[in-house]
């Protein structure tokens, strides 16, 4: 029998990182083959066929032309971004599965195992990826060679792996995740209630992350290389080689600025050795208007649920950026009387993401029987069904319990009586999931004789019901349409419903008279296993 390993992954945009249960029961970090504990998400495709992921491509950085390397490709996720290397077309769903192939192997290299004997893993994704992104990431998973995957929100494991050890049954607690990573940046307010962890509310910038403060100190060099080197800012800026080393110069320098007031940097430029000097202050200064961003969201997300500091339990501060001194002083400058704890900034995403893949590695058959009811003792509803499962993890050593908000709302396309066009929302971002909501709508001419319904995805806020959407700020998702019953008139009702279950997964239900249709919402980039068995071939043949 092949052992069961509980597997979490934190994909992300400039580092990622694997976890897993180990025997005595807890999450540790697995290192990579290079024994780091995160592994650099950066793909060199060189120049002999070979595909490098990680530190030994970052290291070659100035050796290669950049077109070859692929830095930063979460923020691409769910675009229809790609890229041609070598003739081969390489989009953000297989490159990703290329850093979480690299991922894997090292794994079961380092577990003594076959290549591709783990076959299921949870990965964690930002809190507001819409669809698309969250099944790009799957995909991704799959084309690694995972049979079976997870998504978990990265805030709601930051507060798994919190919760994990520090959260005695019957306790409760409302916990702040701020987490500022590499590309992106979320914030999540949670409610821990023993085993449950409930999303209250979230937001955050798609982007905004380290990568913004690599750039400012960049921004900050430049003239200080030039006033040193006797060249123009303009000549640098031109010079590939100096903005090239720059890129990860910047970062190694902003990092150093953590635990020092003042660091240097050197390079040599046309045979001279050219030392420069910045100090935190200076830095600071510069990325001030970045953290503030940060900060102003996290006054947003208290003030859309009525909270304030005293409602919080805790703070946590996850994702490397927020070891800058700069964030943890802002937020107790901010929000006084706050506890704020920097929580294990790197890692506690991907060990969150394990305790969660063992919770539902146990609960398994927990759902299975649950389909296998008769139809008198079944669920009756996805919220009742949610109901029943809660209790049973609720018994179940090892079990958490997750619920999620829906991190965008949803609605369909439709005309006021002058013809403009715009998205009716019908359930919104930061709902709590499940949920069932329903309007009504009417036809639009009598006698007319089916509807195209079209479903958009978008960032309203509900304030009232009523909330509607322009069109240019909204993501068509899906579209069907339904037959109308004969003689319907601009006054026959129209009901569309939406349901979202635990997971996220979208389903319409639209009812006019005695006609209805159901549809299950799949996104554009639905793949199928022939496409996943196809891109896999892809990824496989080009493993180095
Ligand atoms: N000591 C440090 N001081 C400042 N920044 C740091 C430090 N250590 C790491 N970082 C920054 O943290 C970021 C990486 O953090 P993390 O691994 O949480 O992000 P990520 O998971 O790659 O990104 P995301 O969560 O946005 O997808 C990088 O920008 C890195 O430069
Ligand atoms: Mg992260």
């Amino acid at each position: 029998m092949s052992e069961e390993y509980n597997i979490g992954i934190d994909l992300g945009t400039t580092y990622s990182c694997l976890a897993y249960i180990d025997d005595s029961g807890n999450p540790v970090v697995e290192k990579n083959y290079e024994q780091e504990d995160t592994t650099p998400s950066v793909i060199l495709f060189n120049d002999v066929g070979e595909r490098i992921v990680g530190s030994p491509a970052k290291d070659m950085f100035l050796m290669y032309n950049n077109d070859r390397f692929i830095l930063d490709i979460k923020r691409k996720m769910g675009s229809d971004y790609s890229v041609n290397i070598d003739g081969t077309v390489h989009t953000p769903t297989t490159l990703s599965s290329i850093i979480l192939t690299k991922l894997l192997r090292d794994f079961e290299y380092a577990h003594g195992l076959d290549n591709n004997s783990i076959k299921k893993a949870v990965i964690t994704v930002p809190a507001y990826f819409g669809q698309e992104e969250r099944e790009a990431t799957v995909n991704a998973g799959k084309i690694a060679g995972l049979d079976e995957v997870n998504i978990l929100n990265e805030p709601t494991a930051a507060a798994i792996c919190f919760g994990f050890g520090n959260n005695a049954e019957g306790d409760s607690k409302k916990v702040l995740v701020y987490d500022l990573g590499g590309g992106t940046f979320d914030v999540t307010i949670l409610q821990i209630d023993g085993k449950t962890f409930t999303a209250i509310a979230t937001d955050g910038e798609r982007l905004l992350g380290g990568k913004d403060w690599d750039d400012a100190l960049k921004r900050i060099l430049i003239p200080k290389i030039a006033e040193m080197s006797g060249l123009t800012e303009e000549e640098i800026e031109a010079d590939r080689d100096i903005m090239d080393k720059l890129i990860f110069d910047s970062e190694d320098l902003k990092k150093r600025l953590s635990t020092s007031e003042s660091t240097r940097g050197a390079m040599s430029i046309g045979g001279r050795r050219v030392v420069y000097t910045v100090t935190r202050e200076e830095f600071e200064e510069a990325t001030k208007p970045l953290l503030e961003e940060t900060i102003n969201k996290v006054s947003e997300v208290l003030d859309s649920k009525n909270l304030t500091v005293a409602d919080i339990d805790a703070f946590l501060l996850v994702g490397g950026s927020s070891k800058m001194p700069q964030v943890k002083n802002a937020i107790v400058e901010k929000f006084p009387g706050a506890t704020v704890k920097i929580y294990d900034p790197e890692q506690s995403i991907a060990k969150g993401a394990a305790v969660y893949s063992r919770s539902i590695n146990v609960l398994h058959d927990a759902g299975t029987k649950l389909e296998q009811l008769p139809d008198n003792e079944a669920p009756a509803d996805a919220a009742e069904k949610s109901q029943m499962l809660d209790e049973i993890a609720k018994e179940t050593k090892d079990a958490i319990v997750v619920h999620n908000v829906l991190s965008k709302s949803f609605g369909v396309k439709v005309q006021d009586e002058s013809g403009n066009e715009y998205v009716s929302n019908i359930i919104f971002r930061n709902e709590t999931l499940p949920i069932v909501n329903s309007k009504t709508y009417r036809p639009r001419v009598d006698g007319q004789i089916s509807i195209d319904v079209e479903i958009y995805e978008d960032n309203a806020r509900k304030v009232n019901d009523e909330m509607r959407t322009d069109l240019s700020e909204a993501n068509l998702i899906g579209s069907f349409s339904m037959k109308l019953p004969e003689d319907v008139t601009t006054s026959t009702p129209i009901k569309i419903r939406f349901t979202v279950n635990d997971e996220g997964l979208i389903t319409a239900y639209v009812e006019c008279l005695n006609e209805h249709t159901d549809y299950q919402l799949k996104t554009k980039i639905t793949m199928s296993d022939e496409e996943i068995a196809k891109y896999r071939s892809i990824v496989e043949a080009s493993n180095s």
